[in-house]
């Protein structure tokens, strides 16, 4: 039996003011428990992708071209990402190692720096796999990794991703050399992708921006601050937007390689990289397709639907993902100016293909879905097919034959060998 005295009373107080305190950061943090229940999803009205602001409607391609398209780009610029500057006056490029017989002699492996600075302080580094078996220049896959290049697969001879940009104690970018070889190969098929023909390239994201919230001071932010400025402005760029900056001049590299068709450039992410796919596709229209994995808030599921992970959750847990602009809509997405079927809806004419897997809830599988079937008219607008299909489809049934392509994948939030089958397929109907 416990007997409480003065003492363990005290003692017992503590503990539960601590508990409470736990529950309150927790609750706070991620704001209520997330809804997963359909018939508890608000009503709501999406902003119309074919209304321009002047109330009048889009009637062809001209007009989407020169009037909606900017309007829409330039409010998820100011309300959502955030605007990215210029490429650097100094950008400039170098092939660092290049090996014709790697992975069994089938691909060849070259890493290119990417310097955004003249002093070439500050660079990134492009893997690219290329297919040794191929007739002139090839179609290429490109996204960001979450763990260093090292990592994408087993070659020996990558050269290991570093941080050169400080980390803080206690954030959650772990130090590239801490991941080892090989630990996300399950994520990148690279045989797969050059047996079919395609080239692979991949930047470990930490080479743009490290992903943790230290007021923009370690990644290219500050190289672009004017004098006095300590941090972007409210609708200048956050971490996803820096990363499809990254994207956008490792482009123009692509633009000067010969081995690859810098016209069948597919940008591909899982997750905050789907995000960043998608926003790197509406920004750099050079990209000619754009692939979100699993991308849910602030990617390809609707904000409006508040299913999963919403606005103020996604701004809670990742300060630092997008513009402050953003964090105007937390709890009030129904404000927002935009919703995600605008950010599909500007790839439009290009082909783009969104993956929802069943078990990954947070990110609003039917969401995503969802976007695609609001974008659609832009693309009929076209000529084109957009989503072919108006109801979410069975699982692991893909939906290929549209410009708008999307598979609901059995199974939890990852990128799996099946996502990327099917984004071969997809690939193979535009590019070959
Ligand atoms: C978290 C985050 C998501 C994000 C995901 C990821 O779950 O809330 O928005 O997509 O991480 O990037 O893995």
């Amino acid at each position: 039996m416990i007997v409480l005295n003065s003492t363990n009373l005290y003692q017992v107080m503590k503990a539960t003011a601590l508990l409470m305190f736990f529950c309150f950061s927790v609750f706070s943090a991620k704001g209520q428990e997330p809804n997963y229940d359909e018939s508890k999803v608000p009503p709501y009205q999406l902003p119309d992708p074919l209304k321009m602001e002047n109330g009048q409607m889009v009637r062809n391609t001209d007009d989407w071209n020169d009037k909606r398209r900017p309007e829409i780009l330039n409010l998820f610029e100011s309300q959502v990402y955030g605007k990215a500057p210029v490429h650097p006056k100094d950008l400039h490029f170098r092939v660092l190692t290049e090996d014709r017989y790697a992975l069994g002699n089938m691909a060849t492996r070259k890493e290119v720096a990417v310097y955004f600075t003249k002093d070439e302080q500050h660079y990134m580094t492009i893997l690219i796999y290329i297919p040794n078996k191929r007739n002139g220049a090839v179609p290429l896959f490109f996204g960001l990794n979450f763990k260093g290049n090292h990592t994408i697969c087993d070659d020996p001879d990558i050269t290991e991703s570093i941080t050169r940009m400080k980390p803080r104690d206690g954030n959650d970018e772990k130090q590239p050399g801490t991941f080892k070889r090989g630990a996300e190969s399950s994520r990148w098929p690279v045989d797969m992708l050059i047996a079919n023909g395609y080239a692979l390239a991949t930047v470990y994201r930490g080479d743009i921006d490290p992903d943790y919230d230290d007021g923009f001071q370690n990644g290219v932010h500050p190289l672009f601050y004017k004098e006095g400025q300590t941090k972007p402005k409210s609708d200048e760029w956050g971490t996803l937007s820096a990363w499809a900056w990254g994207l956008s001049c490792a482009m123009d590299y692509f633009e000067t390689d010969e081995d690859i068709n810098s016209n069948k450039v597919a940008v591909v992410g899982h997750s905050r990289h789907g995000k960043t796919a998608l926003w790197a596709g509406a920004v750099d229209q050079r990209f000619a397709m754009a692939i979100s994995n699993n991308s849910g808030c602030g990617g390809a599921a609707l904000s409006r639907r508040k299913y999963g992970e919403t606005v103020r959750k996604v701004n809670t847990l990742f300060p630092h993902w997008f513009a402050g602009n953003f964090k105007k809509y937390n709890d009030k997405e129904e404000l927002l100016p935009v919703d995600q079927h605008q950010l599909i809806a500007l790839m439009a004419p290009r082909p783009v293909y969104i993956a929802s897997a069943v078990e990954d809830r947070w990110a609003d599988p039917k969401g995503e879905f969802l976007s695609g079937v609001f974008a659609t008219p832009v693309y009929e607008l076209f000529g084109l097919e957009g989503l072919n299909g108006a109801s979410l489809p069975e699982i692991d049934q893909p939906l290929l034959n549209g410009s708008i392509g999307y598979h609901l994948r059995s199974g939890d939030h990852d990128i799996k060998l099946y996502d990327w089958q099917q984004f071969v397929k997809f690939a193979d109907k535009h590019f070959k």
